[in-house]
């Protein structure tokens, strides 16, 4: 029987932690945690995200700020607002909640967050100090699948991990993390794409499986090898009639027949998903305390 991870009991037990030192935090140093938050325009999903990490920030007795701007916005009034942001010492963390609307260059946004409050840890700067393994913010969904792996005590050391897909978010920082030289990693990393004729040839070699690509139920029982771990970072919408929404979560990998060759497995949804806020948490509290140290 597959173990299946229990993400929401992970990170309420990193939340629950978190707690405990902001309240620590706020008596001994007089220091409230700050996090800003931008949404520009009306994406349906963003609003959700946002209204979650606002209330997460609530939850936890951080200071938060958010920002609904309209779908018109300019670049030039982003940019403005983020170096205010930038200079105010009650904000610790600033994040821009992606994707903007087209008129606005997401790299340039991106720039212009002060790397020491890029929570997200979307920064060139913080994916370069990532890759030389420096101290830095780490995107918080590869930052919540380690934390996820390390609870369960999945060892990492000498084990080939298979990344699928190639993301900026997930992808490709996840994967430069679970080969560095630490306790909790020291990997042999493959990272896959859609250029490959047939993935299986990679992922049957696969002692963790990690899956970032979007496409509901893509990888199959014959995709894995007998006592494979699994991470789905997918969340699908697929047509269910019987559903009252008509519709229901799935992931990327088809969890039913998966889970029967897997050693452990993520569900989708609550495996990584609620992760993800409890790693921006644990991002924004690390920015208030100074405990990453950007002036070296
Ligand atoms: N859009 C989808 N995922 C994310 C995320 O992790 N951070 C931000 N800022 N935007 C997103």
């Amino acid at each position: 029987m597959a173990i299946i991870i229990d993400g929401k009991k992970v990170s309420e037990s990193i939340l629950s932690e978190l707690k405990e030192k902001t309240c620590e935090l706020k008596e001994k140093q007089g220091k409230t945690p700050g996090l800003a938050l931008l949404l520009v325009g009306d994406n349906p999903a963003s609003k959700v995200y946002v209204n979650s990490k606002k209330k997460a920030c609530e939850e936890l007795g951080y200071f938060s700020i958010v920002k609904h701007l309209p779908e018109t916005t300019s670049e030039a009034e982003v940019l403005t607002l983020i170096q205010t942001w930038n200079e105010d010492p009650s904000i610790h963390g600033i994040l821009v909640q992606l994707p903007l609307p087209k008129h606005i260059n997401e790299l340039k946004v991106t720039l212009a967050i002060k790397p020491s409050k890029d929570v997200d840890g979307f920064h060139p700067e913080n994916f370069g100090r990532l890759v030389i393994g420096l101290p830095g913010f780490r995107p918080c969904t590869p930052a919540g699948i380690l934390e996820l792996i390390k609870f369960y005590k999945i060892q990492l050391k000498g084990k080939h991990c298979v990344v699928l897909g190639r993301s900026n978010i997930v992808g490709k920082p996840l994967a430069n993390m679970l080969y560095q030289k630490t306790e909790d990693t020291n990997a042999i990393v493959t990272i896959c794409h859609t250029s490959a004729e047939d993935v299986r040839l990679f992922t049957r070699n696969a002692d963790v499986l990690i899956v970032a690509i979007g496409k509901a139920n893509f990888v199959r029982s014959d995709f894995v090898k007998d006592g494979v771990v699994v991470v789905d970072v997918g969340i699908n919408r697929v047509e269910d009639k019987t559903s009252e929404k008509g519709y229901r979560l799935v992931g990327d990998v088809a969890f039913d027949e998966v889970k029967e060759k897997s050693y452990a497995i993520t569900p989708v949804p609550g495996g990584v998903g609620p992760m993800t806020i409890a790693m921006l948490m644990k991002n924004t509290f690390l920015a208030a305390s100074g405990a990453l140290n950007y002036e070296r």
